[in-house]
């Protein structure tokens, strides 16, 4: 008899192992929920591993299934916002008014539409000048060392424009952030948080 299904009963007494006296089916019974918590704690060991382990981008798009850089559906697969109004025209119309809606944005007139936003914004460095203007279909980043400038369009705004915003441009398929940002406390440009303070060695963005 496995020593968990032991009863300490005086010979010929009654025996059912499973639904004995007290004593023997609260054996069992620990018994079987020590087994059953050490099995489930180490399913979710094993479940917690797979679970934890950072997984990089290019490892992401081996992998089966959706991820967000993958791109494997082509652009015109996306049916947009207007898709779901047919339905859920309660949320598309609620959801305009969060501040997830207004997290970013094309870098085009909305960036413009708080009223303390306004072009051009400008900003001093050393020998340069900043300038982001509202200019259409997009708004431009440009500097100047007074004879000297380079511009560039920019392609999104991020920051609802509550404690700032920061500007997303690209050049030759890379995208980068501008090393100013908008701040609504100072009603001006400055430098955006992580980038260095110091005025860039040369003219270029
Ligand atoms: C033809 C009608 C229809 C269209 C179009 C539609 N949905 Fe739905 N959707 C439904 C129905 C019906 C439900 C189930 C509602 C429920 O169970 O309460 C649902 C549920 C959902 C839910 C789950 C909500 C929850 O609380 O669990 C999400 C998320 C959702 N839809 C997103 C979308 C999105 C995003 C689009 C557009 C790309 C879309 N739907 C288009 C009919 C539609």
């Amino acid at each position: 008899m496995p020593e968990f299904l032991h009863s300490e009963r005086a010979p010929g007494a009654r025996t059912n192992y499973l639904f004995e006296g007290p004593e023997s089916s609260v054996k069992l019974r620990a018994s079987f929920l020590v087994g059953l918590i050490a099995v489930c704690a180490s399913a979710r060991y094993l479940a917690s591993q797979a679970k934890s382990k950072p997984m990089s981008t290019d490892e992401r798009l081996l992998t089966r299934g959706w991820w967000p850089t993958k791109g494997s559906e082509p652009r015109d697969r996306y049916v947009g916002t207007a898709a779901c109004a047919s339905c859920h025209a309660h949320i598309v119309e609620t959801q305009k008014t969060t501040p997830m809606a207004h997290a970013s944005m094309t870098a085009n007139s909305e960036m413009f539409a708080k009223s303390d936003v306004r072009s051009p914004l400008t900003f001093r460095a050393g020998a340069y000048s900043y300038k982001i203007s509202q200019t259409t279909p997009r708004s431009v980043y440009s500097a100047s060392d007074g004879t000297q400038s380079v511009a560039t369009p920019l392609d999104w705004a991020f920051g609802s424009g509550h404690f700032g915003q920061t500007y997303v441009y690209q050049q030759n398929g890379i995208f980068y952030e501008s090393n100013l940002s908008y701040y609504p406390a100072i009603q001006a440009l400055d430098f955006t948080t992580g980038h260095s303070r110091s005025a860039a060695p040369s003219l270029s963005f």
